[in-house]
């Protein structure tokens, strides 16, 4: 489809050069070329693709769970410029008429306070949009399936990025953002960490069988206990290891086991189901623990944080990943995932799964 040549990516505001390095670099090893643009903080980059090539045939090629900056992936027609305030409806509907059939419209807004502000007309606008846009016939009607997902990114009343992400290879989240209510009881704000990871590399009809009831954890740099609670709340048994202390609520549930040692020289006396470390450490060095685990098989499933350093975020991430990767290549098939998740800030979290986890 003509005219889909620039792919808007939104990420974490103040983490731009990380998402235009990882999307130029990815688009480049699938064979296709262009260039990025950002502006620092403003929470998105856009990647023109360079013809005959688009942004459409790009992210059938990319697997969108392989970038680990992007929260969110479009393919867009130019952008609108210049709308005018009385009738927004109809240059939006005309320019729609050019993209792939989708049965439903989303708004997105970029993670900064402008973008925060214009929820509220994201919300009045696509809801006048939608129907609009079945009546002319651009929007197919909402029982029909289609494997694209048309999206507003909205930069302001006159400006918006209208373009298509594919349903299968693209975020489910508005903003590809994962909203989740803090848990009251939980020990610490970090909780919701282990809970987004979760949500993020496991599906959710996997969740009974992979974070069941009655495993075995340990965790990593542990005080005071919110990735401890989260494995808490699922039935699981946990050796917390840690110098500081521990939530005395959490303890008195009876399936936590405390010990005052380093993370580094533990070793589990019997493998276990999780392993997760929040330790806040250099990147190389969790990087090695976390091989360290992995070949003596002492956990089955891993969840760990990857603290970025000031400079060279990008390669130094991608580095450790690479790390592993080479250090476990002949083990027959770890699984490994990384993602900076929303409650993330200045790390990735990273899930590492044993052959046998499928
Ligand atoms: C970011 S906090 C962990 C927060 C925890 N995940 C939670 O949700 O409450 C990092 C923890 O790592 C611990 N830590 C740092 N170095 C460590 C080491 N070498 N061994 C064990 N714990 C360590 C610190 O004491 C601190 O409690």
């Amino acid at each position: 489809m003509s005219g889909l040549d620039t792919l808007v990516l939104l990420c974490r505001p103040g983490f731009e050069p990380e998402c235009a390095s990882e999307i130029s670099e990815v688009a480049a090893a699938a064979g296709f070329y262009g260039y990025p643009r950002l502006d620092q903080g403003e929470g998105y980059v856009t990647f023109y693709v360079h013809p005959p090539a688009t942004a459409l045939e790009l992210m059938e090629t990319v697997r969108f769970r392989s970038l680990i900056f992007t929260r969110q992936w479009l393919a867009c027609l130019p952008k609108l410029e210049d709308l005018p305030a009385k009738d927004r409806l109809t240059p939006v509907a005309e320019a729609a008429a050019h993209l792939p059939a989708c049965a439903e419209v989303v708004a997105d807004t970029a993670d900064t306070t402008e973008g925060r502000e214009l929820r509220g007309f994201c919300r009045k606008f696509v809801s006048a949009l939608a129907p609009h846009l079945r009546k002319e016939g651009v929007l197919l009607p909402r029982k029909e399936k289609s494997a694209w997902r048309m999206h507003l990114f909205v930069l302001s009343g006159r400006e918006i990025w209208l373009g298509v992400a594919p349903v299968k290879n693209s975020s489910a989240w508005e903003g590809g953002i994962l909203r989740l209510k803090f848990p009251a009881r939980a020990p610490s704000r970090s909780t919701l960490k282990l809970e987004e990871a979760w949500h993020w590399f496991i599906p959710k009809h996997q969740w009974d069988r992979l974070i069941a009831p009655g495993m075995r954890a340990v965790d990593l740099g542990a005080a005071p206990g919110g990735w401890t609670w989260q494995l808490v709340e699922r039935g699981m048994f946990v050796t917390a290891i840690d110098n500081g202390p521990m939530n005395e609520d959490l303890m008195e549930t009876g399936q936590v086991e405390h010990l005052r040692e380093d993370a580094f020289v533990y070793a589990p006396a019997k493998p276990v189901d999780w392993m997760v470390c929040d330790v806040v450490e250099k990147p190389a060095r969790t990087t090695a623990l976390v091989i360290e685990w992995a070949l003596n098989g002492w956990a089955r499933q891993m969840v760990f944080n990857l603290k970025l350093p000031m400079k060279q975020r990008y390669p130094e991430v991608r580095q450790c990943l690479e790390r592993i990767e080479s250090a476990l290549a002949d083990q027959g098939g770890w699984r490994l995932e990384a993602r900076q998740l929303y409650h993330d800030r200045e790390e990735v979290t990273c899930w590492l799964a044993a052959p046998e986890i499928r």
